[in-house]
């Protein structure tokens, strides 16, 4: 009898830890024992329940679900990338982008039809079909490169495995998010702190059996590669997946102009607490499809949809303190650090105070009762402050004048408006420690280097114990440091090592990104990359006597501006960033930025454009000059090969000067019929 309870007491005991490790791994992403010690744990406690019947009894183990996913998934490149979505909050920035779209496709008049679908918060993953067989299933990963998880998403029974219609394109590739009901959530509750965390964690683990007990659930929503398009609207695409056997959602709708979209998101958020899966807005798109392919992308997301969030969860909560957070750009933020309080779901004990100029117009102070929204999955913010609490003595919030690092702050005066910036900044550069400390969290992002297993605790982590100073220290790690740290066994240390030597191989683009100028994001790096080609010239920036001539080049580029050249010009003069920089390029291998020779109308010619056109946006003319293979530039010079004039007021000067040098003017009547011919 005593041998009994005391196995019993050991066994709890071990269900316990197990439980925790979970918690750790799902919840917080911060494992503290390696794949192999927790499997060893997971393995002692079948083993025992297999052993003792009356340990099984017990049935304490029937909800334990989930390993922690392995660096084991095949990585495969996604036949179209996986975007993601711009955002909007509220009806004035919906018009916006109503404005923006027909502003774009040059619409006078006429609205644009969308549909309005629910944004499902779940797990995004694709599902590839070649005649009729289901052959792929990738997760999202970072957008170009997904996990093969087809076995994990073969476990939802209500996933077609094969379409029997004739009609169904040869390849079909159909985008969904993958969720688990909020009823069915109950069951897992002890496990994972949400639905979306649950989903998550049975989709990425190893072991397809323990996917399938937990019973998922999608919704599908678009496409991805299809061939040939037979679609024409994504009204047209969401019915007919339908008949074949896809689920979609019910509550999609078409709508015409903004009192029809403001309606509809009304409508969908009064129903939204009855629903049984968490939804956070809902996504409006274009739904013509040749209107969607006019629109096309930004780096990022696409310009034909968006999603408007529901408005944010709101709570009442008190500041105990009120600390500084220096960005990677050296902007010094102000975070209140308050009373523990759940919004939506979630725990807050940080909001963000956004700028010294806030404090002071909300004369914001510690001890403050205020209230608080957190959106989405965006810093929760301080709202207000209700003042008829406030304590007597309570004094005003002296905001620090000097950075973390000890060096001087200052506010810039925008080049745009001419007026003092509300952000305060260290002037130092990566010499200041905290920024280095966040360039490096940026440096190892998803959309930079994209370390797996070198996450940003991870970085933080590795920061405050003095292994990584600077980005090149990345690469040259004490893995037998490391190896002493709790949580770091010999299979992560494996896996850390390999996601290090292929993070070192890197396009210029990337790289250009990774290092985290102001003003410098994905979109602007990729042009930079495009005008450099290849690291050897772009590390000439760094060279004083070669700068001068190189960023006044940088001038003809379209999209790069005065307030990126003046950033650039910054972050290469400094002489800390440089020395680091030269480091850092010596550990990695940066690919030439290929640009792609597209065969088309314009290859390899350089146009520029003037006034504006009848039936097209400039952006649009500019993206269809891009996509036939032309460079658009930002101002006249020899290189030029086309000046494009439009009927609406064009500037005279460009046309004289384009003259003079003897480059080709062509009149907007000229333009069209070269798009058509
Ligand atoms: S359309 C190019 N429609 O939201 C991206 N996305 O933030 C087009 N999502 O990765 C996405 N419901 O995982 C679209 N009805 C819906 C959606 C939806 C959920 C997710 C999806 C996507 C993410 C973008």
């Amino acid at each position: 009898m005593n041998k009994k309870s005391n196995l019993i007491r050991t066994f709890r005991e071990k269900i316990k830890i197990l439980k925790k490790h979970n918690h750790l791994y799902y919840n917080l992403d911060n494992p503290e024992v390696t794949d192999f010690e927790y499997d060893s744990l997971k393995k002692e406690i079948t083993n025992l329940e297999n052993k003792y019947k009356f340990l099984k009894e017990l049935k304490l183990t029937n909800n334990l679900v989930g390993s922690p996913p392995q660096n084991k998934f095949k990585k495969i490149k996604h036949l179209h990338p996986m975007l993601s979505l711009s955002n909007v909050f509220d009806k004035d920035e919906m018009k916006d982008f109503l404005k923006k779209i027909k502003n774009f496709l040059n619409f006078k008049k006429d609205e644009i039809e969308l549909i309005g679908e629910p944004k499902i918060d779940g797990i995004s993953a694709t599902l590839v079909y070649e005649k009729g067989r289901l052959t792929k299933g990738l997760s999202r990963g970072d957008g170009v490169i997904g996990e093969d998880i087809l076995e994990n998403l073969k476990t939802i029974s209500s996933i077609p495995k094969s379409i029997e219609n004739k009609e169904a394109p040869k390849i079909l590739e159909i985008r969904c998010e993958i969720y688990i009901g909020k009823k069915d959530f109950e069951n897992f509750k002890d496990n994972f702190a949400n639905p979306r965390n649950a989903a998550g964690g049975s989709l990425r683990q190893k072991d397809p059996k323990v996917t399938s007990k937990i019973p998922l659930k999608y919704f599908a929503y678009g496409f991805g590669a299809v061939e040939p398009m037979i679609f024409k609207e994504q009204s047209n695409f969401l019915d007919k997946i339908s008949e074949w056997g896809f689920i979609t959602n019910p509550l999609s709708q078409k709508v015409l102009g903004i009192n029809e979209i403001q309606e509809h998101h009304e409508k969908i958020d009064s129903l939204r607490s009855t629903l049984n899966y968490d939804i956070d807005g809902i996504v409006f798109k274009v739904n013509d499809l040749s209107l969607q392919k006019r629109l096309g992308n930004t780096s990022n997301s696409p310009r034909w949809a968006t999603a408007y969030k529901f408005s944010a969860e709101k709570a009442i909560t008190v500041i105990k303190d009120i600390a500084i957070q220096v960005g990677r750009t050296g902007a010094i933020t102000p975070v209140a650090k308050v009373k523990p309080v759940t919004v939506g779901g979630v725990v807050v004990s940080n909001a963000t105070l956004h700028n010294e100029d806030e404090i002071l117009r909300k004369d914001i102070r510690v001890g403050d009762t205020i209230n608080i929204q957190r959106a989405g999955d965006v810093i929760p913010q301080v709202i207000s402050v209700d003042v008829s609490k406030r304590n007597k003595n309570s004094s005003k919030y002296i905001f620090p004048k000097k950075c973390l690092c000890g060096a001087e702050t200052k506010k810039e005066i925008s080049k745009s408006t001419n007026k003092l910036d509300a952000v305060r900044r260290c002037t130092k550069g990566y010499e200041c420690k905290f920024i280095a400390k966040e360039k490096l969290k940026h440096i190892v992002s998803k959309e930079a280097l994209n370390i797996d297993g070198l996450g940003k605790k991870v970085v933080e982590q590795f920061w405050e114990l003095k292994f990584i100073k600077e980005p090149a220290d990345i690469f040259k790690l004490d893995f037998e440091e490391i190896k002493k740290l709790e949580g770091w066994g010999e299979l992560s240390i494996n896996n850390l090592k390999k996601a290090l030597k292929n993070s070192q191989n890197i396009s210029l683009d990337k790289f250009i990104y990774s290092i985290g100028i102001r003003h410098i994001g994905q979109e602007n790096a990729k042009i930079l990359a495009g005008f450099f080609g290849s690291i050897q010239e772009f590390q000439k920036l760094f060279d004083k006597n070669k700068r001068l001539i190189l960023l006044k080049n940088l001038n003809d580029l379209d999209g790069i501006g005065e307030t990126q050249i003046e950033s650039i010009k910054g972050f290469v003069k400094n002489d800390a960033n440089s020395k680091i920089i030269k480091n850092f390029i010596k550990q990695l291998q940066v690919k030439d930025y290929l640009v792609q020779n597209i065969n088309g109308k314009f290859s390899n010619k350089k146009l520029m454009f003037t006034g504006g056109f009848e039936n097209m946006s400039r952006s649009e003319a500019k993206a269809i000059a891009e996509q036939n293979g032309g460079k658009v530039l930002g101002s006249i010079s020899k290189k030029l090969d086309f000046l494009i004039v439009g009927n609406s007021k064009p500037t005279k000067k460009k046309i004289d000067q384009a003259k003079e040098l003897n480059i080709k003017v062509i009149n907007e009547k000229e333009w069209n019929k070269i798009l058509n011919s």
